[in-house]
């Protein structure tokens, strides 16, 4: 990479209290004299840097002796909650303990009886009213035992020391403060320096340390008016040491011990250039692990969104030792430990049962919700860069996509299309005509995406400026003023999203009225950690309040989520409940795929960034966030042709795809690397275009179960431990395993593949179960199908994925051993949420005793398609058919042609997908 590509980046400013215009003067040298480089880790905190971390980081094991008072348990009418009084004996400072029950869920909450002010308990991130279920309670002398169903889950809470044990099909999975190092700061009053510690105190309340009631970090100070309100607990997995989640890192895939480092840090930030393989803050936050091992699998969610930090404990030696561990079968080091630290807030902690990692994935959708299906056109590829500079290079840009036949569905419109920063207005010299423009795009059948940040310009005359001001709309700081702050526009304020007259004021600017727009125009929300150039560790400082006397500190993590439920609404309210919204989010939180896709922010062009492209987005698959996708190319610098090719090949087997550069770089369109890279450009996104339909019918199941479209291996193969610490491939679905090239150089790839048979996806080259090495070439993914799966394709690839929606299927059948096959195949307008009133079609198709059949799994559905079946292509067939006969009400029994020894492929067997079929090879 040469020097002329390391340019400014979005969190590059992470000074304070640096007056405004310096910053941005310094910021301009940066950009001329290329002198910015790598994250500058002295912008950001480490725990020992951070109070209520180095507090209690400090703790040790066995020391707290939190009493519950068993004697107190209330059973609530409907025994779906169990109370407890819990108290500390150090100072007899009172708590209140309840633990909850949901399907196959526990809930575990602590907080003060009667805290000196209210303590924040999350909102927004879970469903609305969550159905709980009745609890069996058997009362012990030293324990109470609770029960979900038939012992399936079960919670026995232990008096003196206040500990639960959670067990699953009898076998212990976790343990809440089985180490005692639980520490809830309670709420005080700030003591005079001079005070004699009062007799009866506790002791942690004689402790006080300077970052107690103010901390200054890089030339800020937070003023902290409540004192230490911090939180902590451990939570230990006997079962296992394969702990995966805690995202956003740009880090491996299974947590690694951070016994000596920092703990992993959640505290959603804009990084500037961020790091490979550490676990320092990034963008988003999901404070979720899930323990899995062979035996059970468990999920735990720390429902905080304050400034977390959490301590891995994974073997003393550390991941490889784990591993080493994990496949000589060893009973040694077999506890996971963590354990979690929090700012602020309460206790409220999740278990999720199990015992499958696809029943934890389903308990933890049902609480927080899952992706909604998305739009087809939004799982095409997209096209974005800061900036297509007007409406002729984007129109030549999109005319370019044709005259190279590359399919594409989106364009996108950073910052620069705004007049001057100021979001919902457009630049009349550049974008002079938006809805004409707009009309040009959508006529192929694609869509416009646009950029709106949260920060908005403080210039006098800016409607939504006048707007905010006047009606009361900005976050504001500790006296009461607005807050203003450092961002793209220069001065700045946030508009305060936890308000509900403010997500609905933000919601209405939708309306094509007021944002000259159409409806085929989405929308990107960016910088939502918030990013405050000039802001403590570029971000809002903590002591800025929120609507409901919120502090900024009790409720960071949640800003973006509260700024893409508003777009949502927006997005919603602007096509009359009609058309899915679609929204990418930097930003996010527990909850947030319920509105958003995400991608992993400002990456590089190295292989490294690309490789962790894989990590990163199964670890927010895996939590919830199952659209993800990282920048093809990468954001900073300029990638290579062979660079460019490999992430387009990696990216067409994520689940979202989308090539985007900063404003520095050079351009990359795909017909700017010579003819031939062009030609495997195009043949990799032609590949993504033929698996459109199986990926719209995961995001569909996706939707219905939790379970993500990209996976990691374990959580198709959760008995195989060699799948435990692959992070190199995934699964999409159950049927196809890819393991991209993301080597430079490389002229072959290890792969490993799970017991039973495979397929090579597009030779057909069969493979046992093992560890293969593949050569391959520049024009080489390895993707291979599944034995026993069947795969649905469209093979006539055209210039956008709304060009697709009515073409016919070829069907990949796949047989196991047995030589049998199943598979779904799912569709609908691909727009609307009629699917949501039964306006789709559903296809379950098996293929046994030699009979492929498809069944329609809703008869009933008013929805008409003409989609059809044109091609059948079946592999594993242990002998060549002699005749081949396909019988449905559209085509009676009829005769097909076939070809082919191996592959067999059917040639037009003309069945509808709107009606059940079978073809009988014989
Ligand atoms: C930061 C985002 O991460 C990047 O993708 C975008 O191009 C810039 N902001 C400018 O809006």
């Amino acid at each position: 990479m040469s020097e002329s590509t390391r340019k400014t980046g979005t969190g590059l400013l992470g000074w304070t209290c640096v007056p405004h215009a310096l910053v941005l003067y310094l910021s301009i040298l940066c950009v001329l004299f290329n002198s910015c480089d790598t994250v500058d880790r002295s912008k950001f905190r480490t725990c020992e840097q951070s109070g209520f971390c180095k507090r209690q980081r400090a703790v040790k094991e066995g020391y707290s002796k939190y009493k519950v008072d068993l004697s107190s348990g209330q059973v609530s009418s409907s025994s779906d909650k169990v109370t407890f009084s819990v108290v500390n004996p150090d100072g007899g400072h009172k708590f209140v303990l309840d633990v909850i029950a949901y399907d196959g869920v526990f809930r575990v909450k602590m907080n003060e009886e009667s805290p000196l002010l209210p303590r924040y308990e999350v909102e927004h991130a879970l469903l609305p009213d969550l159905k709980t279920t009745p609890m069996q309670v058997s009362k012990g002398s030293d324990s109470w035992t609770l029960t979900i169903g038939k012992d399936d889950a079960i919670a026995q809470v232990f008096g003196d020391p206040l500990r639960i044990d959670f067990f699953s099909q009898r076998k212990k999975v976790a343990v809440f403060n089985g180490r005692s190092t639980l520490k809830f700061e309670h709420l005080r009053q700030k003591p005079d320096v001079n005070d004699e510690p009062k007799e009866g105190e506790d002791s942690e309340n004689q402790v006080q340390e300077p970052s107690m009631w103010e901390e200054s970090f890089g030339g800020n100070t937070d003023s902290k008016p409540r004192g230490p309100e911090s939180i902590a607990a451990d939570i230990d997995f006997p079962l296992t040491q394969s702990l995966y989640g805690l995202p956003e890192h740009a880090d491996t895939l299974m947590l690694k011990d951070t016994t000596n480092s920092d703990p992993v840090r959640l505290y959603n930030l804009d990084v500037f250039e961020y790091e490979l393989d550490n676990v320092m803050a990034l963008y988003g936050a999901i404070p979720y692990v899930i323990a899995h091992s062979p035996e059970s699998t468990v999920g735990v969610l720390w429902l905080n969104a304050a400034e977390t930090w959490i301590d891995v404990g994974v073997s003393k030696g550390g991941l490889v030792d784990s591993i080493v561990n994990l496949v000589g079968g060893s009973e040694e080091n077999k506890e996971g430990r963590t354990r979690w630290m929090s700012e602020s807030g309460i206790i409220d902690t999740f278990f999720f049962m199990g015992p499958t990692p696809a029943d934890v994935i389903r308990q933890y959708g049902k609480l927080t919700g899952t992706t909604p299906l998305p739009q087809m056109w939004s799982i095409g590829s997209h096209q974005c860069r800061w900036n297509y500079n007007d409406e002729d290079d984007l129109l030549t840009v999109d005319a370019n996509f044709d005259k190279y036949d590359i399919p594409y569905d989106s364009i996108w419109l950073d910052i620069e299309y705004t007049d001057g920063k100021k979001y919902f207005t457009w630049d009349h010299h550049k974008f002079p005509h938006p809805v004409e423009m707009i009309q040009n795009i959508s006529s192929k059948g694609r869509k416009l995406v646009t950029i709106l940040d949260p920060h908005i310009k403080r210039e006098s005359g800016y409607f939504l400026h006048e707007d905010a001001t006047n009606q009361d709309l900005y976050v504001k700081d500790k006296n009461g003023k607005i807050y203003e702050g450092w961002c793209w526009p220069g001065s700045s304020s946030y508009l305060d999203f936890f308000d509900p007259k403010v997500r609905q004021y933000w919601a209405s600017l939708f309306a094509l009225d007021k944002f000259p727009s159409t409806l085929d125009t989405y929308i990107w929300n960016d910088m939502n950690e918030p990013s405050v150039f000039n802001g403590p560790e570029v971000t809002m400082p903590k002591d800025m309040m929120h609507y409901g006397n919120w502090e900024h500190r009790d409720v960071h993590n949640l800003y973006g989520l509260m700024h893409i439920m508003s777009t949502y609404e927006g997005l919603i309210q602007r096509s009359e409940n009609r058309l899915r919204p679609f929204i990418l989010t930097r930003s996010h939180y527990v909850g947030a795929q319920r509105y958003a896709a995400v991608w992993t922010g400002d990456n590089k062009a190295d292989w490294g960034h690309l490789r962790a492209s894989i990590p990163m987005c199964l670890s927010l698959s895996i939590s919830g966030m199952s659209h993800c996708g990282a920048d093809i190319g990468g954001f900073f610098h300029n990638p290579d042709a062979e660079l460019v090719l490999r992430w387009y090949q990696t990216a067409a087997f994520q689940p979202f795809m989308r090539n985007h550069a900063h404003i520095e770089t050079k351009r990359r369109e795909p017909w700017l690397f010579g003819d031939q890279i062009t030609a495997l450009i195009r043949s990799a996104v032609q590949k993504r275009y033929a698996l459109l339909p199986y990926w719209y019918t995961l995001f569909y199941e996706n939707e219905k179960t939790g379970m993500p479209p990209m996976r990691p291996l374990w959580l198709q193969y959760p008995n195989d431990i060699n799948t435990f610490p692959i992070q190199d491939q995934h699964m999409i679905g159950d049927g196809l395993l890819v393991h991209p090239v993301t080597d430079q150089g490389a002229t072959n790839v290890q792969v490993y593949l799970p017991k039973g048979n495979w397929y090579d996806f597009y030779s057909h080259k069969k493979y046992e179960g093992g560890t293969h090495t593949l050569n391959v070439g520049e024009d080489s993914i390895p993707v291979f199908q599944r034995g026993g799966s069947i795969i649905p394709t469209k093979q006539r690839i055209r210039r956008s994925a709304f060009l697709m929606r009515r073409d016919p299927y070829t069907l990949y059948v796949a047989l196991d051993e047995n030589g049998e096959a199943s598979g779904s195949l799912y569709s609908d307008d691909n727009e609307s949420f009629e699917y949501r009133e039964g306006h789709y079609v559903l296809n379950s198709i098996k293929f046994k005793n030699g009979r492929l059949s498809s069944k329609v799994v809703n008869p009933n559905s008013p929805f008409r398609t003409p989609e059809w079946v044109e091609r059948i292509v079946i592999v594993g067939l242990n002998k060549k058919p002699s005749s081949i006969e396909a019988r449905s009400k559209s085509v009676g029994q009829t005769s097909l042609e076939f070809e082919g020894d191996y592959p067999i492929v059917i040639r037009k067997p003309g069945v509808l997908i709107t009606e059940d079929w079978e073809i009988e090879i014989a």
